[in-house]
This record gives structure tokens, sequence and C-alpha cells, in this order.
């Protein structure tokens, strides 16, 4: 696994802001959509484009387009539906697959309970979205998934990323990428990132 560290100024401005137990839901949402596009720049910076002409008020010229339809975005439910919104700004006509996955709070192992992608995903590049790479476990399980519906190219966006959930990623999977705007310290001894955020899904969507 290639492991792209996307820790610009701006973006660990807006990390340090989402670390912060005093965040609302309002301004917690508003920034991991941000997040999320930024490291989807990044993440295409090199995708395959279409040229075409086009005109400016001077002459025509060659410009250039991404294809949207080469992709597909899989949110793992619930935190990832956090990233969809930035990124849908970005990408309006992108295709999205739902994966449901959680934790079990005993075991740590992924549960998983719906799955639902666009026909043809194995000739698409994916993109799992989870603001949170802790054990992997989550990651590995939606990966496994994809690799046996025939999925090659796949990527995946994550706002905090523990060096546990890295190693064992780079080690399982060395041809996914994963493009991250926090490398933290560590895990705790209840699987959590340390220093984290907390749980994503609880203050994304104000659950607690
Ligand atoms: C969180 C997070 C990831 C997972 C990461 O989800 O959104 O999916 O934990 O941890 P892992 O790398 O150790 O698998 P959670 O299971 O809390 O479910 P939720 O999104 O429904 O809150
Ligand atoms: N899931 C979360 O939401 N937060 C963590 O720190 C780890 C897993």
């Amino acid at each position: 696994m290639s492991f792209k560290l996307i820790d610009t100024s701006p973006v660990r401005h807006k990390i340090s802001i989402l670390r912060s137990a005093a965040t609302t839901t309002k301004v917690f949402r508003e920034l991991a959509g941000e997040l999320a596009q930024i490291l989807c720049y990044e993440a295409l910076r090199d995708a395959p484009l279409k040229l075409y002409e086009v005109t400016s008020p001077i002459c025509a010229t060659t410009g250039y387009a991404l294809d949207e339809n080469d992709y597909v975005f899989l949110p793992i439910l619930r935190a990832g539906l956090g990233l969809v919104d930035g990124l849908l700004k970005f990408m309006p006509n992108a295709r999205l697959g739902h994966i449901g996955l959680y934790r079990d709070e005993a075991t740590l192992k992924p549960v998983k309970y719906y799955y639902k992608v666009p026909s043809e995903i194995e000739n698409k590049h994916v993109f799992i979205l989870d603001p949170m790479l802790a054990t992997a476990g989550s990651a590995l399980a939606a990966i496994e998934i994809l690799r046996e519906q025939g999925v090659k190219q796949i990527s995946m966006i994550c706002l905090f990323a523990a060096p546990e959930g890295v190693k064992k990623l780079e080690e399982q999977y060395p041809d996914v990428t994963v493009y991250a705007a926090s490398l933290d310290e560590r895990l705790n001894e209840n699987g959590y990132i340390v220093p984290g955020c907390g749980d994503a899904g609880d203050r994304l969507w104000g659950t607690k």
C-alpha cells in the first residue's frame, strides 16, 4: 500500500479544528466535507483526462476533462457519509456505492450489514471513504469485498490514520493507495485513535 499524507498547512488548520471537543456538529460536518474534497484533488492529481476544444473569449484551445464515469465513491456507513457531500460538489455526477460496516465494540472486528454498489464496479476506480483508519479492520473488510467482485483499482480517503492500521494495510494490500490528512500517534486500549477526534460517526451525526 502506498500511504500519502496530505498534511499541508490548510489541512493541518482544519484537522486541528476537527480534533477539538468544542467543535460543533455543524462545523465538524462542514470541515469533514472540505477536507475530503482537498484529499480527492490530491488523489486525482495525475488522473487521466479527455481532451476537447474549448473557446475562450480570445481563441480556441485544448480543454481537459476528468471522466466522472471512471470513478465510484464508496462510503463506509455511517461515518464515511460525512465525506460524500464535499466530493459531490467537485464531481456531481460520480456514482456512489454504500457499504455498511460497524465495529463490534468487544472484538473490534467489522460486521457487515449493508452492501449496494453501481453495476460494472469492477471496471471503475473505487474510492473507499471513511474518516477513520484505526485498526484497519473496516477498510480491510471493504477491500476484500471489492477484490472478490473483481475491482482492481482501489484507493481510500481518510482524515485520521493510526500507524497500526496503516501498517496492516501496507502488509495486506500493497497496491491500495491511502490518502490521509493526519497520521496520528497510536491506538488506545479501546481501538480509538490518539489524539484523533473521538467517535467520528457520533460527532458527524450528533448521536452522543
Ligand atoms: C468507525 C469508523 C470506521 C471504523 C474504523 O466506524 O467510521 O468505519 O470505526 O475503525 P477500524 O479501522 O478499527 O475498523 P464505527 O464502527 O464506529 O461505525 P459508525 O460509523 O457507524 O459509527
Ligand atoms: N472509529 C472512530 O470513530 N474513532 C476512532 O478513533 C477509531 C475508530
